[in-house]
């Protein structure tokens, strides 16, 4: 099974030229008028889902970004009036893109405080399984994020630091730490572990699965240890790190990632469940999801 949000932020490489009509940075209109009835019900049947679950389970900054944003007024929302709340509140625009986008050009969006965001809704027979993300997973996942001041810091800064990346051929390793934190990550807060990770907001089953399941670790973040470990693109995670505060994630990442990288050419990566001995354990997995599944 694959979930909304499960795909690789990053697009193969083969197609570096934009689709007939979209511009040279990929973004085409979003031609809000054009969706249809029905498409504004897929996204008000998913919204309502969601929002039924969220509260006591995602962050504080992701319910303050989705009652700021108004998300569910009227169905699929129109980027023109959202990013008068969000250009308002932290300076980010959201533009329409076709689908996944090459990566250099999604760094350069978020390097710009654009975020790409897939014009197209999933079926009404897909509501929870897909390929690529579209506008539900990028609007409603990630946009209400992007209200909050720290984390709009941490997402342009993570532009910068894609195409540097890029640039010293270690995106493999940078893209972890986008998929265990914008992606999939947790948070703790007084009251017990909450959401922020996109991938997971978006989905009924993961929002369930990454807070209550005994099956997956869930560990304390640690930025070397997160970008040595690999991933799941077409399933639920086997393992989540729980970042302190987005303020401590956003500090992680201020450091030069030159020197890590330098260290990481000589380390190994780590086995997707392993607990190392260093390890903040929160929640030892029995992996039973994962290993019932992989037989
Ligand atoms: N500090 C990182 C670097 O030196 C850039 C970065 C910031 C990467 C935030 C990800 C998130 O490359
Ligand atoms: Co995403």
């Amino acid at each position: 099974m694959s979930l909304p949000g499960s795909v690789s932020p990053y697009a193969p490489d083969e197609s570096r030229r934009p689709p007939p009509g979209a511009a040279a940075d990929w973004t085409i209109d979003q031609a809000w008028e054009a969706y249809e009835d029905g498409e504004h019900d897929v996204w008000r049947t998913l919204y309502e889902r969601q929002a039924d679950l969220l509260p006591g389970r995602a962050c504080d900054a992701f319910m303050r970004g989705l009652d700021a944003l108004d998300l569910h007024r009227g169905g699929i929302p129109d980027f023109r009036r959202i990013n008068l709340d969000l250009e308002r509140l932290t300076g980010w625009n959201v533009v329409a893109v076709p689908g996944l986008v090459p990566d250099d050009i999604f760094f350069e969006h978020l390097a710009n405080r654009r975020f790409p965001a897939g014009q197209f809704i999933r079926r009404a027979d897909q509501l929870d399984y897909l390929q690529e993300p579209d506008i539900f997973h990028d609007v409603f996942g990630h946009v209400p994020m992007l209200t909050d001041p720290t984390f709009a810091d941490y997402m342009q800064a993570y532009g910068r630091g894609g195409l540097r990346a890029q640039h010293l051929h270690h995106l493999h390793h940078l893209a972890r730490l986008y998929w265990y934190t914008v992606e999939f990550g947790l948070m703790a807060s007084d009251t017990g572990l909450r959401l922020y990770g996109a991938g997971i907001v978006s989905s009924r089953a993961e929002s369930l699965f990454a807070l209550e399941d005994p099956s997956p670790n869930r560990l304390g973040f640690d930025l070397e240890r997160v970008m040595r470990t690999p991933y799941r693109i077409d399933d639920f995670q086997q393992v989540y790190f729980v970042i302190p505060s987005l303020e401590a994630l956003l500090n992680a990442t201020l450091q030069d990632f030159g020197p890590i990288y330098d260290r990481l050419d000589r380390a190994e990566d780590l086995g997707i469940e392993d607990v190392l001995p260093g390890d903040a354990v929160i929640t030892r997995g029995s992996q039973l999801y994962a290993h019932r599944k992989l037989g």
